[in-house]
């Protein structure tokens, strides 16, 4: 357990227990919010101080403040789930400490030290533990995130900067559960480019994928298809979520997902999974899949299935891929063997059901 001390306020204005277990009936994604938050403030002079849970509320803001004008916005996204023991654990969020404090040198904001994440965390759900909902296939989401906060239109690294961490009930990211989605392949637009902020999990990635994604919509897709800036040809990831393609099918079954270009987002999922196939005894490894090898590998059957991965999403298949060209069902179209089984085993080792040999949950409340 972290040993930083957050002072702590509590709401006076929390919900009941029966206004919570109402909540988690059916929570969606993002849309509720608990009764708390923690902040915690940097500035050049004092460095990071005023670590403090409070009530979940309302943020002032001036309009000359920088983050609203330049964007240096940063945030992180992982999940809290209630063991069968009654403790509640997190996935490896070590890592996400790590890809966060990348994520702000890339935008020149300090870097919040792991004990502090880590810390941020075990004081927002011990407080807010009833929103963890006692069921696997429902959790709580939670979303650090940091921004500037100085105030003026100089265009510079900010001098001071605010750390707030909320949580969120969350069930399915995908509306109707697990079912295979589909795919609209962007050679129009482009998320990122080498060199560029694709590695960062910075806002402006997402408020440059929407015009694409509103395109996928438009198209009757779930998501977009990133490809690569150059010549937009090359796999990267999706939306908010990493790729994985199926190659062979039962015990010779190999998943490859799209090496790390510098475009693309490191996803814990993602890594997760290289080591997780293996231990089930399937083949796993990164590579470079372009778009036609996506559709030819489909048509002659040696490409079986293609799932999705991520904090939010989990693992969820995909069903129809569809381009400008082009459009093909993947496999039979349904949800496929391996990415079933992986998903499963991901799920179990994450809600506490089968044995963690990579140590990757980390309890926040003890049981
Ligand atoms: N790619 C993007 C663009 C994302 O937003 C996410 C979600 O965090 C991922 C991939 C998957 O990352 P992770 O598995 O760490 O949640
Ligand atoms: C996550 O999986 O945590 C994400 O950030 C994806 C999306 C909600 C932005």
């Amino acid at each position: 357990m972290s040993t930083t001390t957050f002072t702590r306020t509590p709401s006076t204005t929390a919900r009941s227990a029966q206004e919570v277990a109402a909540l988690l009936e059916d929570p969606g994604f993002g849309r509720v919010f608990t009764d708390h938050m923690v902040t915690i403030a940097w500035t050049e002079a004092e460095g990071w101080h005023d670590a403090a849970l409070v009530p979940y509320a309302a943020i002032p803001m001036d309009p000359a403040v920088n983050v609203l004008h330049y964007g240096q916005a940063i945030f992180e996204g992982l999940k809290a789930y209630r063991l069968p023991d009654g403790s509640i654990a997190t996935f490896r969020p070590e890592a996400n400490a790590r890809r966060f404090q990348r994520s702000a040198a890339r935008l020149a904001m300090p870097g919040l030290p792991a004990e502090l994440f880590l810390g941020a965390l075990e004081a927002l759900v011990q407080q807010d533990s009833a929103y963890v909902p006692d069921d696997p296939e429902k959790s709580l989401y939670l979303r650090p995130f940091m921004f500037s906060t100085e105030v003026g239109l100089g265009v510079r690294p900010a001098n001071s900067y605010l750390f707030v961490l909320i949580a969120s009930p969350a069930g399915a990211y995908f509306s109707g559960g697990v079912h295979p989605v589909s795919v609209w392949l962007s050679t129009e637009y482009v998320r990122a480019a080498p060199g560029g902020t694709g590695e960062a999990k910075c806002a402006g990635n997402y408020a440059a994928s929407l015009m694409a994604q509103a395109q996928a919509a438009a198209q009757d897709c779930d998501q977009v298809v990133w490809l690569d800036a150059h010549e937009h040809r090359w796999v990267e990831e999706m939306g908010g979520m990493n790729l994985y393609f199926v190659y062979g099918t039962g015990e010779n079954a190999r998943i490859v997902t799209p090496e790390l270009s510098g475009a693309l987002l490191p996803g814990i999922t993602r890594d997760s999974l290289l080591t997780l196939a293996k231990d089930l005894g399937f083949g796993a490894e990164e590579g470079r899949i372009s778009i036609e090898e996506w559709r030819e590998g489909n048509a002659s059957g040696e490409l079986t299935e293609v799932f999705a991965c991520g904090t939010a999403a989990v693992i969820t298949p995909v069903g129809t891929v569809k381009s400008a060209e082009h459009s093909w069902t993947v496999g039979e179209g349904t949800s496929g063997e391996v990415t079933m089984r992986l998903r499963q085993a991901l799920l179990d080792i994450q809600t506490g059901r089968a044995e963690d040999a990579h140590h990757w949950r980390h309890t926040l409340v003890e049981a």
